[in-house]
C-alpha cells in the first residue's frame, strides 16, 4: 500500500511501551490492511536511551526528551505510558494543545484531571484514547460506549484490578493470610514495592470512575469515590464466605439509582456460582448490566506488555481511521456528546444501599443472639442469614455470622456503633458488603 503512513510518537518504552513496539512490528501487515494506512512510531523518549535504542533497533528517533515527541511538526499521534499525574500531565496537555491526537494508558491522570484533559482535546478536535487505562487487553471501554450504545446501562461491577484478585485467590486457595501472599505477589512481581495503589483499592477506582463516566454520561469524579481496599482482609471472613456459597472479590462498583450514582470500590461478597466469582488469579473481569441486553461480561488479562498493547493498538487505530472525519461526527471521548452530560450527583456512601456480612466475637449465653437482634430490627435491618461458630477449646467467645438483607450504609453503620457498645461483645464488628450481580 503506498498510502501516506500515520506517524506516532511514543513517550515511555518500559512494558507496554516495548510491548506496542513488538506487536506493531509483528502484525504490521493485518493492522495496515483493517486500519486503511500504515502506522508507524517514527519517534520514542525514555529515560533510559539505552533500553529505547535496543527495542527499537534503529527502526526511528530516539530521544530522552519527551516534550520533544509532543512537539514534533511530524508526529500525528502521541501515545502516553509513562503514568501519574505529573510530568505525564503536563506532555499530554502540550500534545493537545500542538494538536495531536493522545493515546494512553493512564488511568490515574484520566480519573484526576480527565474533564480537562476531554474539554482541552474537544477545543483542539483532537482525539484522546483510553482503552488501555481499564482492564488492560479487555476492549471494555469500546464495548460500553459503542457496543452497547443503545441501552440504559443500569451498573457495572468489575474486578479490575489484578495484583488484588491474585492476592485474594491464594488467600482463598492456601488459607493465607494477606501479608503472607503479598509478599509472595511481590516476589512474582505481580505486585509493586510500594502496592499501596494496588492492595488500597486506588488503581481499582481510577478505572470504575472512568467507567461510571462512560456508563452514565458524568464527567468523571474521583474525588467522590468511596475507596476500600484488601489490606485489611481477614483469612477467616474469606472462608466463612465460602462456607455459605460466596467468593470474596475486590469490586469496582457504579450504579444508577433513583437518587444519584453509587461510585465505589470495595472488598465485595459475591455468589460463588455467578461467572464473575469465578475468575481468579490475576485475570480481570467486567460485568455490565444494560437495559435491553441484560447481563454482559467481559474477561482477560487486564495487564501485561501484549494485552495492554493491544489495547494501545485497537486505540491507534481507531485514531487513524477517524483522523480524517469532522470532530462532531467522531465517537465522544466519553460515550456521551460533551453538550449532553448528566449532572447526576454521585451518592455520599452513608447513602448506598447493599446487604452485608457481619462478623462478631460473642459470648457464648443466653439473650446475646436478641439483643444483637433487636438493635438490627431497630434499624429497620433484615436479617437473612445467622450462623454461630462453635467456641474453640478454651476460648470464651464465639465467632457469630450473620448476613442481612438490603439496608442503607448509615443504618448499618448506626446499628453496629450500638452492637459494639454492649458488654458481651468483643471488639469491632467485621463488615464487608455483598452483591448479588443479578438473578
Ligand atoms: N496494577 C494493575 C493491576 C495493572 O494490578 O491490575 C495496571 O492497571
Amino acid at each position: 500500500m503506498s498510502i501516506k503512513p500515520i506517524n506516532v510518537g511514543l513517550l515511555g518504552i518500559g512494558t507496554v511501551g516495548g510491548g506496542t513496539f513488538t506487536v506493531l512490528q509483528r502484525n504490521a501487515e493485518e493492522i495496515t490492511r483493517r486500519a486503511g494506512r500504515p502506522i508507524r512510531i517514527t519517534m520514542v523518549a525514555d529515560r533510559n536511551l539505552d533500553l529505547a535504542r535496543k527495542i527499537t533497533e534503529g527502526a526511528c528517533r530516539v530521544t530522552d526528551d519527551a516534550f520533544a515527541v509532543v512537539s514534533d511538526p511530524d508526529v500525528d499521534i502521541v501515545v502516553e505510558l509513562i503514568g501519574g499525574y505529573g510530568v505525564a500531565k503536563e506532555l499530554v496537555m502540550k500534545a493537545i494543545a500542538n494538536g495531536k491526537h493522545v493515546v494512553t494508558a493512564n488511568k490515574a491522570l484520566l480519573a484526576v484531571h480527565g474533564n480537562e484533559i476531554f474539554e482541552a482535546a474537544q477545543e483542539q478536535g483532537v482525539m484522546v484514547a483510553f482503552e488501555a487505562a481499564i482492564a488492560g487487553g479487555i476492549p471494555i471501554v469500546k464495548a460500553v460506549r459503542e457496543g452497547l450504545t443503545a441501552n440504559r446501562i443500569e451498573w457495572v461491577a468489575g474486578i479490575i484490578n489484578g495484583t488484588t484478585n491474585f492476592i485474594l485467590s491464594e488467600m482463598r486457595d492456601k488459607g493465607l493470610a494477606f501479608d503472607v501472599v503479598l509478599k509472595e505477589a511481590q516476589r512474582l512481581g505481580y505486585a509493586e514495592a510500594d502496592p499501596t495503589f494496588d492492595i488500597e483499592g486506588v488503581d481499582a477506582a481510577h478505572k470504575i470512575t472512568l467507567l461510571s463516566s462512560l456508563a452514565f454520561g458524568i464527567p468523571v469524579q474521583f474525588d467522590k469515590a468511596y475507596i476500600e481496599g484488601i489490606s485489611k482482609l481477614d483469612a477467616i471472613d474469606i472462608q466463612y464466605a465460602e462456607q455459605l456459597g460466596y467468593r470474596i472479590k475486590l469490586l469496582g462498583i457504579s450504579k444508577r439509582t433513583e437518587e444519584g450514582v453509587e461510585l465505589r470500590v470495595h472488598p465485595t461478597l459475591i455468589p460463588a456460582k455467578r461467572l464473575i466469582a469465578n475468575v481468579e488469579g490475576a485475570m480481570n473481569a467486567v460485568l455490565v448490566q444494560g437495559d435491553a441486553v441484560g447481563p454482559t461480561l467481559y474477561y482477560g488479562k487486564g495487564a501485561g506488555a501484549e494485552p495492554t498493547a493491544s489495547a494501545v493498538i485497537a486505540d491507534l487505530v481507531d485514531v487513524t481511521r477517524m483522523h480524517t472525519a469532522d470532530p462532531e461526527n467522531r465517537v465522544p471521548h466519553l460515550a456521551f456528546q460533551p453538550n449532553a452530560m448528566s449532572d447526576l450527583a454521585i451518592l455520599p456512601m452513608d447513602e448506598v444501599q447493599t446487604s452485608y456480612y457481619l462478623r462478631l466475637r460473642v459470648q457464648d449465653k443466653p439473650g446475646v443472639l436478641a439483643d444483637i437482634t433487636r438493635i438490627l430490627a431497630g434499624e429497620q435491618i433484615s436479617i437473612g442469614a445467622v450462623i454461630q461458630k462453635e467456641p474453640g477449646e478454651g476460648e470464651p467467645q464465639a465467632d457469630l455470622i450473620m448476613l442481612t438483607h438490603q439496608t442503607r450504609e448509615k443504618r448499618i453503620n448506626a446499628a453496629l456503633a450500638k452492637i459494639e457498645a454492649l458488654d458481651v461483645v468483643a471488639g469491632k464488628v467485621t463488615k464487608l458488603r455483598m452483591e448479588e450481580l443479578g438473578k
